[in-house]
């Protein structure tokens, strides 16, 4: 049996315990970091929490005989891949990287990229990101005569903080699990979990009038929603570049790719 273990909390990482669950000679385990309440869970074999860092995962790799390793979680967990690197050098258990593909800005966009949730805080504390293009002169004046600012904020409940406290700012917070309180009075919480849909993600961004959206660039279809009604709405975006991955990893962007060389053995 060559034993397949995948870190998962992702669509992608279901899809590939679903694709990989009728091949022969193959076990799957899936890992999941267990923060979530109610975890949609992949087919096969689960397992929960984290494994102790990169020495605990090693040490997992080892003892359960793992002979492939696929990180698939999320493009933002990067601790998990680093952990995944470094326990693949220290075992010598082959690891491939599964990341569906970024969003790209396309016509009818406004889009401010930033490398990171607390440069998307400094943007916008300094109302920068009203006129990409003509912010750096704006005054105070200019900024507290401008509309307040209300923020469509979908960067998951552990980065509220950063957000919260800034003077003149107002958030809706949609996350799926519900932040720690307390929760400030200048924000809403909105408990949700994609698919959104186009028309929904207008509906509730006029209801709300909200006028910016910040989001890291987690790609795909599940949540790409928000920015098409951004585009239809003309709402400037804030969008958090994604972590540079470790150095060196081998890298696939699609559930077929990841399939294909969990089945294989690597020579
Ligand atoms: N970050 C996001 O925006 C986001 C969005 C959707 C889903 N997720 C999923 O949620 C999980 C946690 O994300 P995160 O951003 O907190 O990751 P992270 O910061 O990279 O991970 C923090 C710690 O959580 C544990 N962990 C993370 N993923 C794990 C997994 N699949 N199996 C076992 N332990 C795991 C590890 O603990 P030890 O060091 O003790 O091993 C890791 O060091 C990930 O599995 C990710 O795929 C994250």
């Amino acid at each position: 049996m060559r034993r397949v273990l995948i870190l998962g909390g992702t669509a992608e990482a279901r899809a590939l315990a679903a694709s990989l669950a009728s091949r022969p000679g193959l076990h799957v385990v899936s890992s999941l970091a267990g923060r979530v309440s109610n975890p949609r869970l992949p087919v096969g074999e689960v397992r929960e929490g984290g494994f102790g860092g990169a020495e605990g995962l090693a040490a997992f790799l080892t003892e359960e005989r793992i002979d492939a390793l696929v990180d698939a979680t999320h493009p933002f967990a990067s601790r998990m891949t680093a952990s995944a690197a470094a326990a693949s050098a220290a075992t010598g258990v082959p690891l491939l990287v599964l990341r569906r593909p970024g969003w790209q800005e396309s016509d009818g966009d406004a889009w401010q990229r930033v490398n990171s949730l607390h440069d998307a805080a400094a943007l916008l504390a300094t109302g920068a990101w009203r006129t990409p293009a003509l912010a750096a002169p704006a005054t105070i004046a200019d900024r507290e005569a401008a509309a307040p600012t209300r923020v469509f904020l979908t960067t998951g409940r552990r980065s509220l903080p950063l957000f919260t406290g800034l003077p003149g700012v107002w958030l809706l917070a949609r996350s799926v699990d519900p932040p720690e309180p307390p929760i400030p009075p200048n924000v809403h919480i909105l408990l949700a979990r994609g698919p959104y849909t186009p028309e929904g993600e207008r509906t509730l961004i006029r209801r709300h009038h909200l006028n910016v959206l910040i989001t890291k660039d987690s790609g795909g279809d599940l949540t790409s929603a928000k920015l098409t009604a951004a585009r239809d709405l003309a709402l400037p975006v804030i969008m958090v570049n994604r972590p540079p991955l470790p150095p060196g990893v081998h890298l696939v962007d699609t559930v077929a790719a990841a399939t294909s060389w969990a089945a294989e053995p690597q020579g």
